[in-house]
Formats: structure tokens, sequence, C-alpha cells
């Protein structure tokens, strides 16, 4: 039996911070350290000013409250933190490598790699290693091999690798922490997997808890993102088809929903999904059904991926068309630059291609956001410009950052609707239909307006999936 006292979590992303946060609160007599080697985002997480943590999450600053310097600590001292640790959480990025064999497709492991070497060479007695990132399936295999590697050491130490992924969605983070639909955890050394069992039977009834092999568990993790985002892909390629016959994809996504086999969930038509993980995932699932030789499966699932850019190209192709061929000398207002509502990651954001394919037409676009910043936003419209035109990599002055909604869409000639925050179900369009230019257009991606308010005020609507607009 292995008693847990000390807890170490490596990487204080969306993930690690939060997670441990939950713990934290739940477990107050163990200790916690999360430890990243970004310095920036240690000293944002230890900021006595809750409102400049790195991550926003709806309650998460107030758990940080009650548990920072309480039993949970946020730190840059990786090697004390190893030491110290009964077990250790892995809960660093996971990136689509870049370049070389699998690019494109596989995932970058040299953070969890540099994470298995240094548990390996610096961890004392037995420690329990925990993979809390999104893996490729084998991964743990890599891990254990490299932690009993004869560069790391094997005396005095020894070492059990867990696998339990992390099933939160951003915006959620923190009730799907604290009351989640399961918690999954694969291995193959039933005292480590019990020792996390207890952990979690702190606040997690026993029978949410589920227990596989380290592969069934790493493979479960990808599956269901990728199931997830199927159905969305799904739903976004039947919102085209709405719009083409004059059906209306809301109703569609009731109907269809109200069947218990299908559900309600997840069948919100959108501008496709962003965030760090789905695409990368499905790709992970790509890239090993094509090592096993599975050509087909590869393909059934790469195509929800596809589905996912020509939803965001077709948003913004409507965009053009409708006001008539031509974005020079207009300005457009983008309201939502986060992936979705309630969080200030802009990972894959739909909006960023959108935007990017907009600046290329010759608009001007100014952008609001709720959460996500000025800088954010700049870096990711000019970090990697690889779609933008020459012109347009020099003079980056064809956009502005408003942190007040009715400054953005103050003499535009388009709104666009990109994420779902509850601030814009309250836009006054009334004010909206007298101080913009005409004729003007609402985009409205997220199905967040009553089309009807919109033509009463003599403005034109598109909503993304509603057929009868077209
Ligand atoms: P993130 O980029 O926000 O955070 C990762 C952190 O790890 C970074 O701060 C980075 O500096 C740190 N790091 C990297 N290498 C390190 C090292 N060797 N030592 C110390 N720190 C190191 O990533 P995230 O969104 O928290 O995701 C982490 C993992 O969890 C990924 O595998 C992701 O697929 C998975 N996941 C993410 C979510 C989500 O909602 N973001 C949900 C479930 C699972
Ligand atoms: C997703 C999963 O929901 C989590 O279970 C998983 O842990 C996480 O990925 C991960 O592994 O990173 P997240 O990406 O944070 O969580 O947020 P979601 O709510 O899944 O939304 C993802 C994207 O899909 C967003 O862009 C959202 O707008 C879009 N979406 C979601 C739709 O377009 N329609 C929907 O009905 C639902």
């Amino acid at each position: 039996m292995y008693s847990i006292k000390n807890i170490c979590c490596i990487g204080a992303g969306y993930v690690g911070g939060p997670t441990m946060a939950v713990f934290a609160k739940n477990c107050p007599d163990i200790k916690f350290e999360v430890v990243d080697i970004n310095e920036e985002r240690i000293v944002a997480w230890n900021s006595k000013d809750l409102s400049k943590l790195p991550v926003f999450e709806p309650g998460l600053s107030e758990i940080i409250e009650l548990v920072r310097g309480r039993n949970l600590i946020f730190s840059t001292n990786l090697k004390n933190s190893i030491r110290k640790a009964d077990m250790i959480f892995i809960s660093v990025n996971t990136p689509i490598k870049k370049t070389g064999l699998g690019a494109g497709e596989t995932s970058d492991l040299r953070w969890v790699e540099s994470c298995a070497r240094q548990i390996g060479q610096i961890a004392e007695n037995h420690t329990i290693v925990v993979e809390k990132s999104t893996l490729p399936v084998k991964t743990a295999q890599t891990i254990k091999d490299i932690l009993l590697s004869s560069e790391c050491g094997i005396k005095n130490k020894s070492f059990s690798v867990l696998s339990n992924p992390e099933f939160l969605a951003e915006g959620t983070a923190i009730s799907d922490l604290e009351a989640p639909d399961r918690v999954l955890i694969g291995g193959d050394d039933n005292h480590a997997m019990k020792a996390l069992n207890d952990i979690y039977l702190n606040w997690i009834p026993q029978e949410k808890l589920i227990f596989t092999n380290l592969w069934s568990s790493e493979l479960s993790k990808l599956t269901a993102n990728a199931f997830l985002a199927q159905r969305i892909s799904s739903i976004n390629s039947v919102s085209a088809i709405c719009e083409a016959t004059g059906a209306d994809i809301n109703e569609v996504a009731n109907a269809i929903g109200k069947d218990l086999r299908i559900g309600s969930k997840f069948l919100q038509s959108g501008p496709g999904f962003g965030g760090s993980c789905f695409k990368k995932d499905i790709l992970n699932l790509v890239y090993l059904s094509k090592y096993y030789g599975l050509n087909e499966v590869a393909d059934y699932w790469r195509s929800v991926v596809e589905i996912n850019s020509w939803q965001q190209t077709r948003v913004y192709e409507v965009i053009v068309k409708k006001l008539f061929g031509n974005l020079a000398n207009k300005k457009i207002a983008i309201l939502g630059f986060a992936f979705k509502k309630n969080t200030n990651d802009t990972r894959e954001s739909p909006s960023i291609e959108i935007c990017k394919n907009l600046l290329n037409e010759g608009a001007f676009i100014s952008i609001h956001d709720v959460k996500v910043t000025e800088d954010i936003i700049k870096k990711n419209l000019f970090k990697n410009p690889s779609i933008l035109n020459e012109n347009l990599k020099l003079n980056k002055s064809n956009w502005e950052f408003q942190s007040n909604l009715y400054d953005a869409i103050k003499n535009s000639d388009a709104v666009v609707l990109l994420t779902e925050w509850e601030v814009y179900k309250d836009i006054d369009w009334d004010w909206v239909s007298k101080n913009v230019r005409k004729p003007f257009w609402l985009f409205d991606t997220r199905s967040l307006v009553k089309a009807k308010n919109i033509q009463n005020l003599g403005l034109n609507i598109w909503q993304l999936g509603n057929g009868s607009m077209n």
C-alpha cells in the first residue's frame, strides 16, 4: 500500500492549474505543488490580484484563494517538488508534431519525455507517475522505459505508471472536476491504482471510477474527443444542407436530439470546433490507424477534421459574398475571439482563420472579446502569418481591439458573431441600427440572436444553418 502525502503536478496550464486546485480543495491532508518551466505563468498563478491568474474559468479564483498557500503552491522548482513527491501528475502540453516522422498528425512528445527523464533522475523511493496529459496509445510504455533506463539510475527508486486522462471542458472546468461523469484510471499495478482511487474518493463516489488497462485508458481519451468532435462535424455538415433547402438546423437538432439514443448534447452548429485538443486528438487517432494499416479507419476520422476546416471557410465565404464580393474600405466587427464562451483560451479558435481571411480581403476588422486580451489576439493573427498576404504581414494597421462592444460595432458594415458570450445575447440592436453603415449585415454563427428582431429594424441577418434566410 502506498501512502500519498505529497503530490507534484508538472505543467501549470489549463489542466494542471484548475485540476490541482480542485484536488487541493477536496484533499486538505495532502500537499500539492504545481510546477512549470514557464516562470511568467507561475508568477501569474501566484498573483495577489486574482483577475491576473493565467487561466480564466468560472469559480476558479475562489478556489485558488482558498487553497493557495494552504495546501497548494505554484513553483518553478521542479527538482525539489519531484524529489518530495509520492505521486507525480504529468500535465504538460502535447501538441501536434510540426516536422519529421508523423508531422501534422502525431503528438510531439518532447515535453512528456523531458518530464519522464527528470522524474527518473530526481525521484526518490517509490513514485507513482500519472499521465494526465492526453497521449498517443502506448506512451505509458515509453514513460516506463525512460524511468527504468540505466541513465536514470535504479538505486533506491521504483515507479508505477498510471493513465488518468482528464475530461474537463474549458469554461466548465470547475464543475466538471467537482462532479465528473466518470474518472478513468488505467494501469497494471493494483496498489498504485488504489492509491489514486482513494484520492478521488475524497469527493467522487466510487461508482464513478472506472478501471482499465493502460492502453484502453489512453485510447478512451482519444476516442471520447473524437466522438464529441464527430457530432459537431455531423451537425455542421447538416447546417449547410439546411441553408440550401430551407430547413432550420436548430429545429433539426432539437428533433433528432429527443431520440434518447442520439441525445441532445453537442448538437449545436457553429463556425467549427476550436480548442487545443479535438483536432490534435483526432489526428492522433488517424496516425495510429495508419500505423496499424487501418487506412479506411484513418480516412473516416480525418474527414471529421476536414469538415471542420470547411465549415470555417464556408462562414468566411458567405461573408464575402453577402458584402458584394468586396471587403475593401469596409469595417467588420468581430464579436468573440475565444474558441468558446467562459474561457480566455484562443487555441485553434475558428476566429483566427476567419479573421485572417477577412484581412486578406482588405477588410478593416474591429475585434471584441470578453476575456481575450489585445496582445493574445495580435499574437494569434500575426505570429504565424502564412495565409496573410505580403502586404498584411508588413501592415498591421488594418485591425483594432475594442474592449467596448459598441465601439467595435460603431460605423461597421457588418458584425460577425463568432463566440457565444452571454453579453452578445443582450446587444441593443436598436442602437446598432442607428450607428452602422447601410446596407448592414449581421452574420450570426451561434444562433444567438432572434432573427425577426434584426429584420424588423431593417437590418440584414444571415444565421448559420437557418435556411429560411437564403
Ligand atoms: P497548456 O499548454 O495550457 O499547459 C502545459 C504547461 O506545461 C505549460 O505551461 C508548459 O510550460 C508546461 N511544461 C511543458 N513542459 C514542461 C516541463 N518539462 N516541465 C515543466 N513544465 C512544462 O496545456 P493544457 O491545455 O493544460 O493541456 C495539457 C494536456 O492536457 C494536453 O495533453 C491536453 O491534450 C490535455 N487536456 C487538455 C484539456 C484542456 O481543456 N485544455 C482537457 C483535457 C486534457
Ligand atoms: C473538449 C471536451 O469536451 C472535453 O471533454 C475534453 O476533456 C477536452 O476537449 C480536451 O481534451 O481538451 P473543450 O475543447 O474545452 O473540451 O470544449 P468543448 O465544450 O468540447 O468545445 C469544443 C469546441 O466545440 C468549441 O469550439 C465549441 O464552440 C464547439 N462546440 C461544442 C460546438 O460547435 N457545438 C457543440 O454542440 C459543442
